[in-house]
């Protein structure tokens, strides 16, 4: 099903996912009916497109309509952040472990606004959000589950509480969604930012944006193109649409296609085999590897109880750099971060691998 397997035994989702050989099957197809057909039609697009929505909204317990394409998860905390009503002397609150992302929309692109960083580490988030409350704060920005521990947060508290101050709360989901069964009604997510090309093994280029219709409602709504409208057809161009009264007119104009098809083969694979499943899978993966750690004496960084694809620790013997390169020589990929070394298995991966590594190790 992955051709990384054939070289690899490769345990570094939380960097980049691998394509399944149906995605690139179905890729290649897509870029061959555009080769041989130069346009393939209005019918044929919005076949993809739809299909595609359908499976994301199916993946993150939304629906269909309140599903928008971006081109990752930037782009999709971009839209979420500029639509969000802020005032001069606003405040925007973002997790201070969170991955450099937000961090750079919330600075460049919110002119006047305020932004405090906090730290929500291993503490209760809804806490965390009490002591910083004051009537400037507008939104919070989270990493569902954080790029370096590894620690998930616990958000249907802290979405309850938010909703009922009236603050928007913006979860960037991309080590999240694919790798736990992360459900947006369950978990009172109203903006989901989220993209392709990690646990859901999608290409590069590619994510989406949730926004639920309570969201929706109260956001500014100004960013969107002639495909965020519903066109009958492209005969004709006299009358516009008015756009979309959902998320799908944050869609600007032509599609990434062939980038859009990949991700809805990807997402299928995910479906099929359940995500309650994969959750369960890599729990136990991970589970096996943080025993063998252990037993090595590794100091692991990520918090056991809050666990969802990473697990993340620090050999006391050696550099951490040293065991990534020996990984590496027998072609185990995993990533090397801030001296510790991270892994992230897919529920693919198999435990006579991690045995494997665990015995390289
Ligand atoms: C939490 C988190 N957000 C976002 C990204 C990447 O953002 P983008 O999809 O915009 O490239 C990463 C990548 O490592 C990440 O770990």
């Amino acid at each position: 099903m992955f051709l990384v397997n054939h070289n690899f035994i490769y345990l570094n989702h939380a960097s980049t996912g691998v394509i399944p050989e149906a995605a690139v099957k179905k890729m290649n197809e897509v870029i061959d009916d555009f080769a041989q057909q130069g346009d393939p039609g209005k019918e044929y697009q919005d076949v993809i497109s739809r299909e595609a929505r359908k499976r994301v909204a199916q993946l993150i317990n939304g629906e269909l309509e309140n599903i928008a394409f971006t081109m990752n998860t930037s782009h999709a905390i971009y839209i979420a952040l500029t639509n969000i009503p802020l005032g001069e002397g606003d405040v925007v609150v973002v997790m201070n472990e969170c991955f450099p992302a937000a961090k750079y929309v919330v600075k460049y692109n919110l002119p006047g606004i305020e932004v405090e960083y906090v730290n929500f580490a291993q503490k209760d988030p809804v806490e965390v959000i009490k002591k910083v409350l004051n009537s400037r704060v507008r939104a919070l920005v989270v990493d569902h589950v954080q790029y370096f521990t590894g620690e998930r947060m616990s958000l249907l508290a802290l979405s309850n509480f938010l909703k009922e101050k009236g603050i928007f709360l913006i979860v960037d989901g991309i080590q999240a969604v694919g790798c736990i069964n992360v459900d947006v009604k369950r978990e009172g997510i109203d903006i989901l930012a989220c993209g392709g090309s990690k646990w859901l093994n999608g290409p590069q280029g590619t994510g989406f944006l949730y926004t639920s219709p309570e969201a929706f409602r109260r956001l500014k709504k100004i960013y969107t193109g002639w495909l965020g409208a519903p066109w009958k057809d492209y005969i004709s161009f006299d009358i516009l649409p008015e756009p979309f009264e959902d998320a799908r007119r944050f869609e600007l104009g032509t599609r990434n296609l062939i980038g859009i098809a990949g991700l809805s083969e990807s997402i299928s694979i995910l479906l099929e085999y359940g995500l309650e499943k994969i959750e369960k899978r890599i729990r136990k993966l991970n589970t096996l590897l943080l025993e063998g750690l252990k037993r090595k004496k590794f100091e692991i960084i990520t918090p056991e109880n809050r666990m969802a694809g990473i697990v993340t620790g620090r050999t006391k013997s050696a550099l951490a750099e040293s065991v990534y390169k020996k990984l590496k020589e027998n072609n185990i990929i995993i990533s090397l971060r801030n001296n510790a070394l991270r892994f992230s298995p897919h529920f693919y991966n198999t435990e006579e691998e991690i045995e494997k590594v665990l015995e390289i190790i």
